[in-house]
């Protein structure tokens, strides 16, 4: 059976990343199940650079396919902050709530118009021989203020389009239907199956 290592140490993504797994005659490991440290780094400017070198690090390292998502919300009044700061956006180490905070203050007073944001998902999948990336986004807009308790990150204050409700106050189900992460999986999903014959 194909093994896949999970090149994420946030449990939020690992968990997503999982449930779009599940159905695919795969072996996920995670981090905490290899014996060796790894430390993971993202110095990249973009999404992409900053996936393919989580996932470049664990393939080194493991020598088995690693597959990363980095990710953010791009702001289109905030020319497309916090973007790939947005773990970070209120320093670190990263605290999901004082980065909630820090946008709700820079977007105070800012019309439901101009409230526009994204998020996107990049997924990187490095393995003997060949690297692959994909990529996925979901557009919608800014609350005014954190709703729901559900996901993570800035969840609480992305309302997807088509949605009254913030991707916290939706079910795991939902969100996974609909998310970026779900859109980049999906052409992941047919990598996979190019690359491994699973799928
Ligand atoms: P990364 O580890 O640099 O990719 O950081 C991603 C950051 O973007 C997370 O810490 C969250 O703040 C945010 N983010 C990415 N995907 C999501 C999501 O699905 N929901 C909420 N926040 C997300």
């Amino acid at each position: 059976m194909t093994r896949i290592v999970l090149a994420t140490r946030n449990h939020h993504k690992a968990v997503e990343l999982r449930y779009f797994l599940r159905d695919l005659d795969v072996e996920i490991l995670c981090l905490d199940e290899i014996p060796e440290e790894i430390e993971l780094k993202e110095e990249g400017t973009t999404f992409s650079e900053n996936a393919l070198q989580k996932a470049r690090i664990v393939h080194q390292r493991t020598h088995l396919p690693a597959l990363a998502d980095d990710s953010g919300l791009e702001v289109f009044y905030l020319n497309g902050a916090p973007g790939v700061f947005s773990a970070r956006y209120a320093g670190e180490p990263t605290d999901d709530a004082a980065n909630n905070a820090k946008l709700l203050a820079e977007m105070r007073g800012v019309p439901p118009r101009r409230r526009g944001a994204q998020f996107r998902s990049v997924l990187a999948l490095v393995a003997d021989g060949f690297e692959e990336v994909t990529e996925g986004a979901c557009t919608g807009r800014l609350g005014e203020s954190p709703h729901g308790m559900n996901g993570f990150g800035y969840d609480p204050v992305f309302l997807p389009d088509g949605f009254n409700r913030t991707y916290a106050q939706l079910s795991a189900d939902e969100k996974n239907r609909i998310s970026h992460r779900s859109k980049s999986f999906a052409k992941m999903r047919e990598v996979l199956r190019r690359r491994f014959a699973i799928g």
